[in-house]
C-alpha cells in the first residue's frame, strides 16, 4: 500500500462511516427486528447486519482483493492477515442501540500485513468521528489529540471497567480488579469496547480494562489509542493477536505495568 493508495483508503473508508451512521439515524426510529445470538442478552438487530453488508458490499467493489471480517458473518472467513484486512464492527455497543438509542459507535479499522494502519470510531448519535492514520496522529473530528501526558498515577486515573469481571468469573480473580477500582479515581462503564478505546486515546479515561473481547471490538481502537501514545496488550502483558479473542488493557504506558503486576490475576 503506497502512501497515495492508503490516503485513497482514508478518504473512502471515513465517508463510508458517515454515510452509514447518517443511515442507522435515519432508520433507527422505525421499528426494528432484534433478535439473541449466543444468550438472551447478546443483541443483534437488522441495522447491525444491514450495516455491515453496507459496508462489505463496498469494499468488495472498490477493492475486490482486500479482506474483510465482520462481527455479523456477511464477510469473508479469515485465518491469516497477509494482504489488506478490514476488520468492521457495524454496531459497537448494541445493547446500547437497543436500550438507550445512543453511546454506540462503528467500528473499522484497516490492517496491511497484520499491521494497523487505519482507525475510525464513530459516536454515531454525536456525530464524533475519531480517526487516524499510522504515523500520523489521531483526530476527533478536525481536531488532532494531543499525546498522552506522560506523568499519570492511578490514583488520578479513572479505569473504564466492564463490571462483570470485579464479580465471580471464570478468566480473572476479582480480588484484583476489586482492588483497583479500590485504588483508582474513579471508574466508568460506557457499554461500548471501541467508544472506551477511544476515550482513552482522547485522555478523558486513563485505562479500559477487560478479559474478553473480539477482533471487531479492538480493531480500530488499538491504532487511535497507539497514535496517541498510549499501549494496549492482553491482560498478562502480552502482544494482542488479531484475528482470536483477546483480555485487554489500553492505556496510559504510565499507568501499563502496575495495574499489570498489582490488579490482574488471571486464571489459568
Ligand atoms: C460489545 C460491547 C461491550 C463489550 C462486549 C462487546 P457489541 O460489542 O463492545 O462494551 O463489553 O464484550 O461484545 O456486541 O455491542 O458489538
Ligand atoms: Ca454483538
Ligand atoms: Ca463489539
Ligand atoms: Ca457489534
Amino acid at each position: 500500500m503506497n502512501e497515495q493508495e492508503r490516503q485513497q483508503i482514508y478518504n473512502r473508508a471515513k465517508n463510508w462511516v458517515l454515510e452509514a451512521g447518517e443511515r442507522i439515524r435515519t432508520k433507527m426510529d422505525q421499528p426494528i427486528v432484534i433478535e439473541t445470538k449466543s444468550s438472551p442478552n447478546d443483541l443483534v438487530t437488522e441495522l447491525d447486519q444491514e450495516t455491515e453488508q453496507f459496508f462489505i458490499e463496498r469494499i468488495r467493489t472498490q477493492y475486490p482483493d482486500h479482506q474483510v471480517l465482520g462481527e455479523e458473518g456477511f464477510g469473508d472467513e479469515i485465518n491469516h492477515v497477509q494482504g489488506t484486512v478490514w476488520i468492521v464492527d457495524p454496531i459497537d455497543g448494541t445493547m446500547n442501540f437497543v436500550h438507550q438509542k445512543q453511546h454506540f459507535a462503528i467500528s473499522v479499522g484497516i490492517y496491511k500485513d497484520g499491521v494497523g494502519e487505519i482507525g475510525l470510531i464513530y459516536d454515531v448519535m454525536k456525530d464524533c468521528l475519531y480517526h487516524a492514520k499510522r504515523g500520523e496522529g489521531a483526530y476527533k473530528n478536525d481536531e488532532k489529540l494531543p499525546l498522552l501526558p506522560e506523568e499519570r498515577k492511578l490514583e488520578q486515573s479513572i479505569i473504564g471497567l466492564n463490571h462483570f469481571w470485579s464479580i465471580d468469573n471464570k478468566l480473572v480473580h476479582k480480588e484484583g480488579l476489586q482492588s483497583l477500582i479500590r485504588k483508582a479515581r474513579g471508574t466508568r462503564s460506557y457499554g461500548s469496547a471501541a467508544l472506551e478505546f477511544a476515550f482513552v486515546a482522547e485522555g478523558i479515561v486513563d485505562a479500559y480494562v477487560t478479559m474478553q473481547l473480539s477482533p471487531w471490538d479492538i480493531a480500530a481502537g488499538v491504532i487511535l489509542v497507539q497514535e496517541v501514545g498510549g499501549i494496549t496488550t492482553q491482560a498478562d502483558g502480552e502482544p494482542i493477536t488479531l484475528l482470536d479473542k483477546n483480555s485487554i488493557i489500553t492505556c496510559n504506558p504510565a499507568i501499563h505495568q502496575e495495574i499489570i503486576d498489582e490488579h490482574i490475576e488471571l486464571k489459568t
